[in-house]
């Protein structure tokens, strides 16, 4: 996890005798300067694919792994943001397993564990380089479904700060409260346990303190630093525990609509938990006191705070017609985590979410 510890890499796949590569990647990473450096490493050993594109359809996934099989690959490198290594990590499963992205939908639904997988975040949100789900959306329904399983977790992680010097301000703003919601979502829901409060506390104490000068002013590593291990942290904490109804309305127009993630819950995190304050009062008190906020409230407010400081688009410019507020609310209430909000969300309060936005 240290700054530069991408340097290492080469020497981890030559020591895990990875000789046949199928490396993914998407066309900002793999035109950075640091990208090239280390495909001249390791050149002989891989195929790149670099075309991921966001929120990876289930289509695109299955043709890759249909064009991978025959290849003999023995490892897949992702390297990427999180759609990049959701799809790396998808594609890993089912070149173990035969059939469809879309077949193993759910939880530990594949006979055979994925082939060795090995993830570089790029941006300081998706967490998926420590977490056993890939999310991928499916053309035909235009909804994202999740494929989980023990069989899926990464064999190793690069997470190397120095990456995010290539990342544009407003995705460093982005994902980075990707993260912040993780940790919060896994703090507040139903889920939450000692392991993962711990992890989603310290996360949150890296973000409220670092993100914010890191869009500044991403060239000073401490912010960089801070800020990526973060991201990774709060990956471990809803790996143990869950997401909530952000997530459930943030996947739900992201599959309809292909807006970005971290985009969607950077403008949905604070209109969604004050909606449920009432119910998440408590656990939302013990963050406040650990990060020397007074209230709740006044936790919501820094963060309503930031975001608006953010060089981000807002909720008008995505120009979401209300007329689908219904089909997403209800997506939202179907969704897996939608179990996990400990206030029981129905369709009827995403929709009351949505109409106040
Ligand atoms: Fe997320």
């Amino acid at each position: 996890m240290e700054p530069g510890c991408l340097e290492g890499l080469p020497a981890y796949l030559k020591s895990n005798k990875a000789e046949n590569i199928l490396l993914v990647s998407d066309e900002g990473v793999s035109g950075t300067d640091w990208f090239g450096r280390l495909r001249l490493k390791i050149e002989g050993q891989v195929t790149v694919v670099s075309n991921i594109p966001p929120n990876p359809p289930s289509t695109e996934i299955d043709r890759l792994t249909a064009e991978s099989r025959s290849k003999g690959y023995d490892l897949v490198l992702a390297i990427g943001g999180g759609s990049v290594l959701d799809a790396g990590k998808a594609v890993a499963m089912l070149l173990n397993n035969e059939g469809s992205i879309v077949d193993f939908e759910g939880k530990n639904k594949f006979p055979n564990g994925s082939i060795p997988f090995v993830a570089v975040p790029t941006t300081c949100g998706t967490g998926s380089e420590v977490t056993w789900v890939a999310v991928v959306t499916v053309p035909e329904i235009s909804s994202k479904i999740s494929i989980k399983g023990d069989g899926m977790f990464p064999l190793a992680a690069f997470v190397d700060a120095d990456v995010l010097v290539s990342l544009p301000p407003h995705l460093i703003a982005s994902t980075g409260m990707d993260a912040v919601t993780h940790a919060l979502e896994a703090l507040i829901g139903r889920p939450a346990n000692p392991a993962s409060d711990a992890l989603a506390l310290q996360s949150m104490r890296l973000l409220i303190r670092h993100l914010g000068p890191c869009v500044r002013n991403p060239d000073r590593q401490e912010h960089r630093k801070a800020v990526i291990h973060a991201s990774t942290i709060a990956g471990m904490a809803f790996g143990n525990a869950d997401v909530g109804a952000v997530h459930c309305l943030s996947e739900s127009i992201g599959g309809l609509l292909n807006h970005p993630h971290g985009l969607l819950n950077t403008l949905l995190l604070v209109p969604v938990l004050r909606f449920q304050l009432d119910h998440i009062r408590d656990r939302l008190r013990m963050v406040s006191a650990f990060l020397g906020a007074p209230r709740p409230e006044s936790l919501l407010d820094r963060l309503d705070t930031m975001v608006t400081g953010f060089p981000l688009k807002k909720w008008a410019d995505l120009e979401i017609n209300p007329d689908q507020f219904e089909q997403i609310a209800l997506m939202a209430e179907a969704n897996g985590s939608n179990p996990s909000n400990l206030k029981e969300m129905r369709a009827s309060d995403y929709l009351s979410i949505l109409r106040a936005l």
